[in-house]
């Protein structure tokens, strides 16, 4: 049996230096050069020299020249910049499952018709559509308790209705539409039932998103309006109760908008010592308000607008949605 060390060795920086300059050296003078592993190994060891601190902070992992043989695991911190002065914001339609009814006469209303309706009448030039768009009902983990046909179904009627709100609001609005948990519901598929595919199936190819030209924001992203942060919700761990958007912009200690809790609701705060706001808003859902799965919630229909000005100050029109009208 070979002896077995436990304790450990100090070593001074200097001798750590003297260690790195001699892997360093061996790992130059190998024969390999054209070996991407041994090319990275060489990158990191540079770093351990006293310049280190100068070094591009991506070089640790390799990633500044195209020798590196790791990539695409790295998160880079996206913001998708919203930049129109008249901003919509929706959320959690849940397609197909979307409040939409029908009169006597075969007319079609609902809250999400009634929200689309008033936010073009807004003459919004960004559309943003903030999560939870489509249910994925057929992806969830849910026990089914009722048949809601296939998910090549679910995604007909989603793409039809991403066709038609590119149709309905003209090809000058920008439509940007942000990923909320349903549509992470493809993604957890893919990794518990079919991981073989992981990498080749993606939510907005599927949804024909570029063909309607609409922006995908993925995963979560940042999106911001000027001072104004919109997340889905998800995002944060823990959400919701009394007042969501306290919960949220006290978590986020900053101007936060989100969907996600399917409930309108505002949280002003001025900061005592230099007189400043910051503020959270939660917006309604457009969905059905009485799905099986949630029969007795406080939900409330709702829709968004938000005015942004040069400098990145904003006012926020957070409605409710009551009886067919925007109030
Ligand atoms: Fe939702
Ligand atoms: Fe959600």
């Amino acid at each position: 049996m070979p002896a077995r060390y436990t304790h450990r060795i100090r070593v001074t920086s200097d001798e750590l230096d003297l260690v790195n300059q001699v892997r360093a050296e061996r790992l130059k003078a190998m024969p390999q050069k054209n070996n991407k592993l041994v090319q990275s190994a060489i990158a990191i060891s540079e770093l351990a020299k006293p310049d280190a601190e100068q070094a591009d902070r991506g070089a640790v992992f390799g990633m500044q020249n195209a020798t590196s043989p790791i990539a695409g695991e790295l998160r880079d911190d996206n913001v998708t910049e919203l930049t129109s002065n008249r901003i919509g914001v929706i959320s959690d339609a849940h397609w197909p499952f979307h409040d939409l009814r029908q009169d006597a006469d075969g007319n079609f209303y609902g809250a999400y018709l009634t929200a689309i309706e008033w936010l073009r009448s807004q003459n919004v030039g960004t559309l943003l559509l903030n999560g939870d768009m489509v249910d994925c009902y057929n992806l969830s983990t849910h026990e089914k308790l009722e048949s809601k046909r296939e998910w090549a179904w679910e995604l007909d009627v989603s793409r039809t209705m991403l066709k038609h709100l590119r149709e309905f609001f003209g090809d000058k609005v920008r439509i940007v539409y942000r990923e909320g948990n349903h549509e992470e519901r493809l993604k957890r598929y893919l990794a518990t039932k079919a991981k073989e595919l992981h990498g080749t199936i993606y939510f907005d190819e599927l949804l024909k998103m570029r063909e309607h030209g609409i922006e995908w924001v993925h995963e979560r992203d940042k999106i911001a309006a000027g001072k104004l942060r919109i997340d889905h919700g998800h995002e944060w761990f823990g959400g919701g109760g009394v007042n969501p958007a306290r919960n949220y912009r006290m978590k986020a200690v900053d101007n936060v908008m989100v969907g996600h809790v399917h409930k309108t609701s505002t949280d002003l705060f001025r900061k005592p010592l230099d007189g400043s706001f910051i503020a959270g808003w939660s917006v309604g859902c457009l969905c059905d308000l009485n799905p099986r799965y949630a029969p007795r919630n406080n939900w409330n229909h709702g829709v968004a607008l938000v005015e942004l000005e040069e400098g990145g100050n904003f006012t926020v029109h957070n409605k409710v949605i009551l009886q067919g009208a925007v109030r």
